[in-house]
């Protein structure tokens, strides 16, 4: 654009600006004037430019694309967006978990996997992982899990110490723990990982039977992961890599694309199955419920402002549209309350009404005001009403999950099925997913890790976890630890420890 074509520069109420170098002052090297009403928005507005960052998942980045169903799973779910032939419009969010807003995308965490699907039903999300598992089963604990992944209070350092401090006294941990430290644990881009639903969702179909279900998005660019040598020396280089991969694929029309899959569990196979099927620690494995294909969902523009289409974007996992719901998975039941819940503190009650959260079809809905309130409403602002305002449709059973419970009042992990433990599945995919060379390299990443600060007696702790989860990986962790420290320090005490935690130095 020339510069005889440029816009002329104005105030945030569309009035022309007389410069954008100077502020008004009284002579040259004057006092600054009050009236000078335009320096005042450029400095107020700057201040206010930051709005507070997710609490977990706060490094990210995403694109839009669309979900093309290419099988019929009408005989398990009448929902609209996965009917034969439907296409719907879709947003993504890849994240990290732990880091801050600018950490390294190649740090070893779990990565987010958040869709939301602009449905003529409304709006569904999947607020998923790359992983299909989870650390925990209760959300009792996920903010302990979240703020021992994060920063001590003394010295605001991470601390590997406070990390293995929890899993290793959480057993529950185990099979997501595993994932965490094998190849999985860092991918080399967001479009060579899976994302999966994670916990058991249900579906519905038009005669109203129910099925639960998983949600896999299998990358069509193959699985490809970094090594810890290799994610180390990209943080060093590239801060933002993922996030950059993605841009630049997208920007050169090289899309990628995942094949959703499901997993189907016909309603009653759930209270007799050998897993608690609602077990976020837990899969279903593939020879129990095969995969079944359901479409492809393809990234292919490319978000124009970073600010409103992913700092602002909204996940919220109970936002199921018709034909699906929720599932008894207590990590799943807490998140329907907490997601809304941060986001009115992020970004304000309204914030279903940004444009990138908003609905592409037409709300009804009885909320009212509140600040940022972009939308009109209109009367009559009640239900019931006499007016022909909207009115509730009673055939909608399905909010929320149509499963029946009953029971004493109980803070309970009762194990009711028969394969209930906590270090069964973390031991198959050891034994059986694993080669030679994957179970070394879950070595070395373990004993790296649990070098960096690990005090006893978590280290002793963590041998022992490891042991549950495979004798022969527990022994070899232990091994490779304990040959290190002597390297370092053969005059090591007599628990085998020498180096001391900053939790100890403190006492
Ligand atoms: P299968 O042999 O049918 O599937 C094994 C799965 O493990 C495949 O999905 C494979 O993904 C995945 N996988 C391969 N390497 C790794 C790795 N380094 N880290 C994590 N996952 C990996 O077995 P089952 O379904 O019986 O499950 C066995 C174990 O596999 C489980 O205990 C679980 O730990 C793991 N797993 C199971 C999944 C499930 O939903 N059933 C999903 C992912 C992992 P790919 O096909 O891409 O090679
Ligand atoms: C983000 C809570 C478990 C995936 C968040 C946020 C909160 C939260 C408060 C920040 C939301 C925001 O400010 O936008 C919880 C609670 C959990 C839980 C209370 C358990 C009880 C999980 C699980 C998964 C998951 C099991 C995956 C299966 C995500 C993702 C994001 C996120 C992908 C980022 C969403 C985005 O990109 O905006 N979580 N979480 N969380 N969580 Fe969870």
């Amino acid at each position: 654009m020339s510069s005889t074509e440029r816009p002329v520069t104005t105030t945030d109420a569309g009035i022309p600006v007389a410069s954008d170098e100077h502020s008004l002052t009284v002579g040259p090297d004057g006092p600054l004037l009050l009236q000078d009403h335009y320096l005042i928005e450029q400095m107020a507005n700057f201040n206010r430019e930051r709005i507070p960052e997710r609490q977990p998942h706060a490094k990210g980045g995403g694109a839009f694309g669309s979900f093309q169903v290419t099988a019929d799973v009408s005989r398990w779910t009448r929902a609209a967006v996965f009917s034969p032939g439907e296409k719907t419009d879709v947003l993504i969010r890849f994240s990290t978990v732990a880091g801050e807003r600018g950490s390294p995308d190649t740090w070893r965490d779990p990565r987010g996997f958040a869709v939301k699907f602009y449905t003529r039903d409304g709006n569904l999300d999947l607020v998923g992982n790359n992983t299909p598992v989870f650390f925990i089963r209760d959300p009792m604990k996920f903010q302990h899990f979240i703020r021992s992944q994060k920063r001590r209070q003394d010295n605001n350092l991470r601390d590997h110490d406070m990390q293995w401090d929890f899993w290793s006294l959480s057993p529950e941990s185990a099979h997501q723990v595993t994932w965490l430290m094998g190849d999985r644990g860092i991918p080399r881009t967001w479009r060579h990982m899976n994302g999966y639903g994670s916990h058991t969702y249900l579906w519905i179909n038009a005669a109203g039977e129910r099925y639960w279900v998983k949600y896999h998005f299998i990358t069509d660019q193959g699985i490809e992961t970094f090594t810890q040598d290799e994610a180390d020396q990209m943080a060093a280089v590239d801060t933002d890599y993922h996030q950059r991969d993605l841009y630049e694929h997208i920007r050169d029309s090289q899309f990628p694309s995942w094949t959703l899959k499901v997993q189907v569990m016909p309603f009653e196979d759930a209270k007799t199955y050998r897993f608690n099927p609602f077990d976020l620690t837990k899969v279903w494995p593939h020879g129990d419920y095969p995969l079944q294909e359901v479409g492809r969902l393809t990234l292919d523009r490319n978000i124009t402002d970073y600010h409103t289409e992913i700092e602002q974007a909204a996940f919220e996992p109970n936002n199921v549209v018709p034909g699906t719901g929720l599932s008894p998975d207590k990590m799943l039941l807490a998140r329907g309350f907490s997601y809304a819940d941060a986001h009115r503190a992020r970004l304000g009650v309204n914030y279903k009404q940004i444009p990138v959260n908003a609905a592409k079809v037409e709300t009804h809905a009885y909320s009212k005001d509140g600040a940022m309130r972009m939308k009109n409403v209109a009367d009559p602002v009640y239900a019931p009403n006499s007016y022909g305002g909207p009115a509730a449709d009673p055939s909608r059973t399905d909010d929320g999950g149509t499963w029946s419970s009953d029971g004493e009042m109980v803070r309970s992990a009762a194990t009711l099925h028969a394969e209930d433990d906590d270090f069964g599945q973390a031991r198959t995919l050891v034994r059986e997913v694993l080669d030679d060379a994957a179970r070394d390299r879950l070595v070395t990443n373990i004993v790296g890790h649990l070098l960096n600060g690990v005090s006893e007696p978590i280290l002793t702790r963590a041998f022992a976890y490891w042991r549950q989860v495979d004798a022969d990986l527990g022994a070899k962790i232990e091994a490779g630890v304990r040959a290190k420290q002597d390297e370092k320090d053969p005059k090591k005490d007599e628990q085998g420890n020498p180096a001391r935690s900053s939790m100890q130095s403190k006492a």
